[in-house]
């Protein structure tokens, strides 16, 4: 048994994680669920991930429903955040700082005030190349349904901008408003 539910007063557990983290935070609720079914246990699991990347394809998404898991994830997704969005791109293009392009994103959202070092490691350019690359592969994930080989959503998404929050919960639907919301921002608009 876990530690954590030896504690009988153990009702609700709730696992986040931001980014990569939103990821790990995924699959490990994904394991706690198969676990807890297995013995039959009625504590619950609730997953929130800020700014994950996407995690699998559409028979991954299609099972997470088959077990009526979907209700336990909420993702949020900011307006501009590239990083729930570059798996729709299937490779990487060949940009020299590509690495810390990415931080420099991540970080921008975080905070900005720290960017110091990073700042100066990216160009302008290389910035609007990501954002032009993702922006491609997303307008052609979004507007060709059902495609096969892209990555799915499953749960629920919280898209969240200036402008207020929306929660969309198909799939399909989500992969449309990560592209609208995205391509109404830009390179230079993740501040
Ligand atoms: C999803 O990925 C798995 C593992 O790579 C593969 O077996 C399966 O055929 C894929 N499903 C779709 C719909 O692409």
């Amino acid at each position: 048994m876990l530690p954590i539910m030896r504690n009988s007063k153990t009702k609700s557990i709730v696992i986040t994680g931001h980014s990569i983290g939103g990821a790990i935070a995924s699959l490990c609720s994904l394991w706690l669920l198969a676990y807890l079914q297995h013995i039959s246990s009625s504590i619950s699991v609730l997953c929130i991930t800020f700014g994950s990347p996407m995690l699998g394809n559409q028979s991954f998404s299609n099972a997470i429903l088959k077990e009526r898991w979907g209700a336990n994830f909420i993702h949020m997704v900011t307006k501009h955040d590239i990083m729930p969005r570059i798996l729709f791109a299937p490779t990487m293009p060949h940009i020299a700082q590509l690495n810390s392009l990415l931080q420099f994103w991540q970080f921008s959202m975080a905070n900005p005030s720290s960017l110091g070092n990073l700042a100066m490691q990216v160009t302008d350019g290389d910035k609007a190349e990501l954002f032009s690359f993702v922006t491609t592969y997303l307008h052609h994930a979004a507007t060709q349904e059902g495609v096969e080989g892209f990555f799915r959503p499953f749960g629920s998404f919280l898209f969240v901008s200036d402008e207020g929050a929306v929660c969309v919960e198909s799939s399909a639907a989500v992969i449309k408003m990560m592209h609208l919301m995205f391509v109404t921002s830009s390179p230079d608009s993740n501040k």
